[in-house]
């Protein structure tokens, strides 16, 4: 027989564990909706914040050997209108389980944003942006300020509460377990970690922010690690340079019970959700195995 992939997520029923990351692709509801229909198990939207903004000027992504840097400056419509793309995503795919991503430059203005989210069925809070002032790891990267963050966040809103959390820190698990105690229900790790490239012809910074996250297969071992740390507070949504089935089963099998794709859906295309999933379900079946003996293997 063969095997399920399917699994639970904080009362989110996904039919397979892989989620399409924050920032890729989830800004449209025509983007959204190709995704799902391309075999994602969940979609996480863009980061969204109150007033529309309007992002930084080009160069805003580069293309390096092992990942991407990306400086886009959370660009995006605003709540209100982004409201709306997303009630189109639920009348094509009810089912697609749907996962708003916000953002603010603090913890009441996060709240505020929260509190309007009538869509979807969880709200993840980006906590980790790494280059935009007044946001992500400047409001999150202490265990008392994602503290403060998750707990304004919690009060506002009844949806299941996902949280992103950065890398840039020296202890991630006391982020976790802050955020947990706050009302954190899942933990995402990782966002991008804060990095530049400097094109030497110009003597300058590439990005046109100078600064930016730096995502894709460079960070995977950060991210895998990260994972192990943290997934005996929470479930775990690990994030981080997944491209393969092999590189899925290792955020897996470090303890995460499903596992973002971001940087791959730029370079493998949206192919890349069912691909993973066969390679899954092929990899389960070769050894008998169910995917929830899976979880956390690596750490017995
Ligand atoms: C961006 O929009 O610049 C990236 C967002 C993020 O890293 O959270």
């Amino acid at each position: 027989m063969t095997p399920g992939i399917e699994v639970e997520l904080a009362g989110l029923r996904l039919r397979n564990p892989l989620i399409l990351a924050s920032g890729i692709m989830g800004n449209t509801a025509s983007a959204l909706v190709r995704v799902y229909r391309a075999g994602a198990g969940a979609l996480t939207t863009k980061t969204v914040t109150k007033e529309p903004v309007e992002g930084y000027r080009n160069p805003v992504v580069v293309e390096l050997p092992f990942g991407l840097l990306n400086a886009m400056g959370l660009p995006n419509p605003g709540v209100d209108y982004f409201l709306e793309e997303l009630r189109a995503v639920k009348r094509e795919v009810p089912e697609a389980p749907l996962i708003v991503s916000v953002g603010g430059n603090s913890p009441d203005e996060v709240a505020d944003v929260a509190s309007v989210v009538d869509v979807g069925e969880a709200v993840e809070i980006n906590a980790s942006c790494p280059h935009v002032s007044g946001h992500g790891v400047e409001i999150g990267s202490t265990p008392e300020l994602i503290g403060e963050l998750v707990r304004k966040v919690r009060e506002s809103t009844s949806k299941p509460l996902f949280v992103k959390l950065t890398p840039m820190t020296h202890d991630i698990r006391s982020l976790g377990e802050a955020a947990v105690e706050a009302g954190a229900d899942v933990l995402v790790a990782i966002n991008t970690i804060r990095a530049m490239v400097i094109d030497v012809e110009a003597m300058k910074p590439v990005l046109s922010n100078k600064f930016g996250g730096l995502s894709g297969p460079a960070i995977r071992p950060v991210a895998v690690r990260a994972v192990y740390e943290l997934s005996d507070l929470a479930p775990v949504v690990g994030v981080g340079g997944v491209e393969t089935w092999r590189d899925a089963l290792e955020m897996i099998m470090a303890g995460a019970t499903a596992v973002g794709i971001g940087t791959a859906v730029y370079k493998k295309g949206l192919n890349v959700f069912e691909e993973i999933s066969q390679g899954i379900i092929k990899y389960l079946e070769s050894r008998g195995l169910t995917l929830k003996e899976v979880v956390g293997a690596a750490k017995s």
